[in-house]
């Protein structure tokens, strides 16, 4: 999966006004950090968990959640496994393309923007066609693994 590069100063307006009156997206706050990180684990796996236990490192955070009539549907993070990137980001199975992961995109690299980056990376990015579409992403050559290479595989708990 390559990593792609996205211009901030040439961004898409927010989609948020588009989602309807039930959907919001804000950075996710400290006191929520346990339940967001366990619901991304139950349906993203052990890897993206950390991730986002990293994007809770600082305040503000650096993680955006979906929130539709008041439940957790989806979560974007950025500046965790390098500075400039964005990733992971996830929605759940039930509410996709109903248009969250591209404002959720759009939030979290508006956020980027804000502080003071002029472009954003994409990493490991899965759905390349998702994120050229929505903000005009470009691949990185030669970015396959990229910071990636050697990375350990989540363990499996051994019992007692
Ligand atoms: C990728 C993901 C976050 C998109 O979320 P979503 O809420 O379904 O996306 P949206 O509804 O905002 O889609 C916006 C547009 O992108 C398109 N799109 C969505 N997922 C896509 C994909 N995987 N590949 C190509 N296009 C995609 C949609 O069809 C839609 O197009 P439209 O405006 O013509 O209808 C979601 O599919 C997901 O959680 N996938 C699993 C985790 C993942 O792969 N994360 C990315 C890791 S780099």
């Amino acid at each position: 999966m390559p990593d792609m590069l996205v211009r901030l100063y040439d961004l898409p307006e927010s989609r948020v006004s588009r989602l309807g009156p039930d959907i919001g997206i804000r950075r996710a706050l400290a006191p929520e950090r346990r339940t967001v990180v366990s619901w991304i684990e139950e349906r993203f796996g052990a890897g993206w968990a950390g991730e986002a236990e990293a994007a809770f490192s600082s305040t503000p955070t650096r993680i955006h959640i979906a929130l539709f009539a008041g439940r957790l549907v989806g979560f974007a993070c950025h500046d965790v496994t390098a500075l400039g990137f964005f990733g992971p980001t996830g929605v759940d199975e039930a509410m996709r393309g109903k248009g969250i992961g591209e404002a959720l995109l759009i939030e979290s690299l508006a956020a980027m923007r804000a502080a003071g980056y002029a472009y954003a990376i994409i990493g490991g990015a899965g759905p390349t066609q998702f994120y050229a579409r929505a903000v005009g992403a470009v691949e990185i050559p030669g970015s396959t693994p990229g910071i990636y290479a050697g990375m350990l595989s989540p363990v499996e708990p051994s019992g007692t």
